[in-house]
């Protein structure tokens, strides 16, 4: 377990804030970050948030250029969105191994092995997968979204602890996919016992990404920024964390005075930590890294994004 250590920006680290953000200015460009960014990233960002929170930023910004300060599928959500600004990747590399494991043509044979069923894509997915599903839907809003759908029957892709989680909490029939996030996966339910042991009291909150076995010892089981609010509003002066371990950053940040544990030292996501300052620098200054969709897809993606946002 480990306990949250502040970060305090050097001299180094002030001097690229200072000059990203003179650049986004002249850009006219929107700095965005995901909450498992490294503090320093998620400090330049003008909006930190999940990626329901990020998806909507992203859809209504007025800015010319996004730049987008996560992994790929959720850049890609940007363009899907908001097609006419520039959207910036600002690590090229940084991908997300879970969406990765199905693409449209594995969806495809998915599709005709159950014809009765809808598709609900985590957004944790590729465009083309996107383009081939009925409705999206993040960690905040998966259960609403699965019963908003008419059909009896699910196809989930492609997280199955996600899967898992919501089939608790509806009465339709869910098809998972066998995809699974390597990093909340990591977290075992002996650490969680372990922590509850040294920790007595303190609720455990964890993201339906991790195994079913952690979500059923949780006090709750939340999306990144839904577990932000929680803890702001918990009684609790501790608290123990089960997802990647950047968002005891905003944590530490929104309340102060609280004391966060990370339930696993496994928790850190490769990609989402490949993103630094002198990368988001350079990818402004040479607008590199720019995320494009082909229309076609774009345009069914779009389809099955905006029916997740009318619904959330
Ligand atoms: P959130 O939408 O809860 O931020 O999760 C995104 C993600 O990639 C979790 O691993
Ligand atoms: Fe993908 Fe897991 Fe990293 Fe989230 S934490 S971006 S699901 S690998």
């Amino acid at each position: 377990m480990i306990r949250a250590s502040s970060v305090f920006a050097s001299e180094d680290i002030g001097h690229l804030q200072r000059r990203i953000l003179a650049l986004a200015r002249q850009m006219n460009a929107v700095i965005v970050s995901h909450n498992y960014q490294r503090p320093e990233v998620q400090d330049v960002a003008d909006f930190v948030g999940d990626s329901l929170e990020l998806a909507r930023r992203c859809a209504q910004t007025e800015a010319e250029v996004i730049v987008f300060c996560g992994v790929s599928f959720m850049a890609e959500n940007a363009v899907i969105l908001n097609p006419s600004r520039q959207v910036l990747l600002a690590e090229g590399t940084a991908g997300c191994p879970m969406a990765d494991m199905i693409d449209d043509v594995d969806l495809r044979e998915w599709r005709e092995r159950y014809p009765g069923a809808a598709v609900v894509a985590y957004v944790n997915t590729t465009a083309p997968v996107k383009a081939e599903s009925d409705i999206c839907c993040t960690s905040a809003n998966a259960p609403r979204v699965v019963d908003s759908v008419l059909n009896d029957q699910v196809i989930f892709v492609p997280d199955e602890n996600l899967a898992g989680w919501v089939a608790r909490q509806t009465a339709k029939k869910i098809i998972p996919y066998p995809g699974f996030c390597i990093t909340h996966r990591r977290l075992i339910p002996e650490q969680v016992r372990r922590a509850r042991q040294l920790h007595p009291g303190a609720p455990v909150v964890v993201h339906p990404e991790c195994l079913p076995e952690v979500a059923d010892m949780a006090d709750a089981v939340l999306s990144t920024s839904q577990m932000v609010r929680f803890c702001r509003e918990s009684p609790a002066d501790t608290l123990l964390i089960g997802t990647e371990m950047g968002l005891l950053h905003r944590l530490q940040k929104e309340c102060p005075g609280k004391t966060f544990f990370v339930l696993s030292p496994g928790l850190v996501c490769p990609n989402m930590k490949r993103t630094r300052l002198e990368g988001v620098l350079r990818t402004m200054e040479e607008r590199r890294n720019q995320v494009t969709v082909p229309e076609d897809v774009r345009v069914k993606a779009q389809q099955a994004l905006e029916r997740m946002l009318e619904v959330a």
